[in-house]
Parts: structure tokens; C-alpha cells; sequence
């Protein structure tokens, strides 16, 4: 009989890595990859709303995926462009939002425009969000919040600090996952890890379907998070 999860975490946040190598297998170009990445996190997005998730934060470009060759960059922009123009709609449809973090000023105009008016208008209402990290890396992130706070001159706790985050208003994610066999964080959310799960599988992203998924769930599931007490 299929296991009943107990324990659903409010926050996953996905390392999608192993898009490239998906490719490359397959004699494709790391493009081909992107696209078949693309469309397992559209499936794993409805399974995460489907299991009562609220929270889906996917790291799609970091900072320094930036010094990526520009053919692949391409290919990225693209495929976020595709996502804000038709994606964004079927999430609409199901009373789910977007949200973005990390630095987007760097990406071209028109996709900043496409991302900025596909987060302003998701549902106000929506209980499930689609957090994508766009040229987002938790150093940057730390250091944006530090200046931010330089500049209202005023010192703050730890609770003020995370409201200047890019993931302000958003729970610290319960779970990591990180798919395509690393075993490290890659400039991931360094602030708000501080007590997550951590998962590591081999499967390429490509390959993380929603059998995957479950997987890690119940995986986690079955940790005991002590948060430094006995
Ligand atoms: C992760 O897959 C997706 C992005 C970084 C955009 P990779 O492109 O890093 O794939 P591998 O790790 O080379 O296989
Ligand atoms: C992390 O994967 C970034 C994303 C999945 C978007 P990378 O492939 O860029 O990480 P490294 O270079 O293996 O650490
Ligand atoms: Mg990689």
C-alpha cells in the first residue's frame, strides 16, 4: 500500500540541476535540456499545489549562471519568456501566484517586464505560490538587504534583516531539495537554510517527475527537526 505522508512542508525550494547533462546524454544541445526541465517543474509545481504545498521555490538562473555562453543564456531567457506569457495563466487559473526573487534588473528589458507584470497579476487571494529565482544568489540577496538597512540608517534584528530579503513575507523553506547528483547549495538561500531538510538525489531534473517528488516528501516526512532543542 502506498505510504500516507503525514508531514507536509509549507516551503519546498528545488536546486533543478542536471538539465545539461539530461542533454548531453541524449546528444542534444544543453537547450534541449532547459526546455525538458522547464516542463517537469510545470509538473512538479502541480503536484507540490496538489499535496497541499504552499510554498514552491524553484532556482532556475543563479547569479553565476550570468557567465553562462550566451547561446545558452538565450535559450533560458526564452523559456521564461514562454512561462510568463503562457504558463503564468494555467497557474492563474488554479488560484495560484508567482513571485520572483533575485536580481532581475540584469535580465533583458523585455523579460523584466514580462516577470513584473506576471507577478502583479496573480490572484491576491491565492494560497499557493510559485516562487522563481532569477538571477538570484543568497549573497547578493544578503548584501542588497544589508545596504537596504545602511540606508534607512536604522540597526536591525534578525526578523528585521529577513524582511529586507528578497523572500520577505515568505516562511523559510522546510525542505531543499537538490536534484542531479551535487551535494551543495550553489549560492541557495544561505539566510533562510539555516534549518531546512536537506535532499540530494542523482536523478536529473528532467527526470524528477512526480514519483520523485513524492519521494522526497516522504523523506521528509520522516526527519525530526529538533531546531537545536532536545
Ligand atoms: C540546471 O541545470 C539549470 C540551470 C542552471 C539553468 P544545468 O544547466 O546546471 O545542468 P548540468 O548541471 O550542467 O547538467
Ligand atoms: C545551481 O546549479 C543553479 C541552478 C540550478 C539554477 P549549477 O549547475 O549552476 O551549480 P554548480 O555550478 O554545479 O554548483
Ligand atoms: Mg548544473
Amino acid at each position: 500500500m502506498k505510504e500516507e505522508i503525514q508531514n507536509i512542508p509549507r516551503h519546498v525550494a528545488v536546486i533543478m540541476d542536471g538539465n545539461g547533462r539530461w542533454a548531453k546524454r541524449r546528444f542534444m544541445p544543453r537547450t534541449f535540456g532547459h526546455r525538458a526541465g522547464m516542463n517537469a517543474m510545470i509538473a512538479m509545481a502541480r503536484k507540490a499545489k496538489a499535496m497541499g504545498i504552499e510554498y514552491l521555490t524553484v532556482y532556475a538562473l543563479s547569479t553565476e549562471n550570468f557567465a553562462r555562453p550566451a547561446e545558452e543564456l538565450e535559450g533560458l531567457f526564452d523559456l521564461i519568456r514562454r512561462y510568463f506569457t503562457k504558463n503564468v495563466r494555467d497557474l492563474y487559473a488554479e488560484g495560484a501566484a508567482v513571485k520572483v526573487i533575485g536580481d532581475i534588473s540584469a535580465l533583458p528589458d523585455d523579460v523584466q517586464k514580462l516577470v513584473c507584470e506576471g507577478v502583479a497579476n496573480s490572484p491576491a487571494d491565492a494560497k499557493f505560490f510559485v516562487i522563481l529565482a532569477l538571477n538570484y544568489g543568497a549573497r547578493s540577496e544578503i548584501v542588497r538587504a544589508a545596504n537596504a538597512a545602511i540606508s534607512r540608517g536604522e540597526r536591525v534584528d534578525e526578523d528585521a534583516f529577513a524582511a529586507l530579503l528578497d523572500t520577505h513575507g515568505v516562511p523559510c523553506p522546510d525542505l531543499i531539495i537538490r536534484t542531479g547528483g551535487e551535494v551543495r547549495l550553489s549560492n541557495f538561500l544561505l539566510w533562510q537554510a539555516a534549518y531546512a531538510e536537506l535532499y540530494f538525489c542523482d536523478v536529473l531534473f528532467p527526470d524528477f517527475d512526480e514519483t520523485e517528488f513524492e519521494k522526497a516528501i516522504a523523506e521528509y516526512s520522516r526527519r525530526n527537526r529538533r531546531f537545536g532543542r532536545v
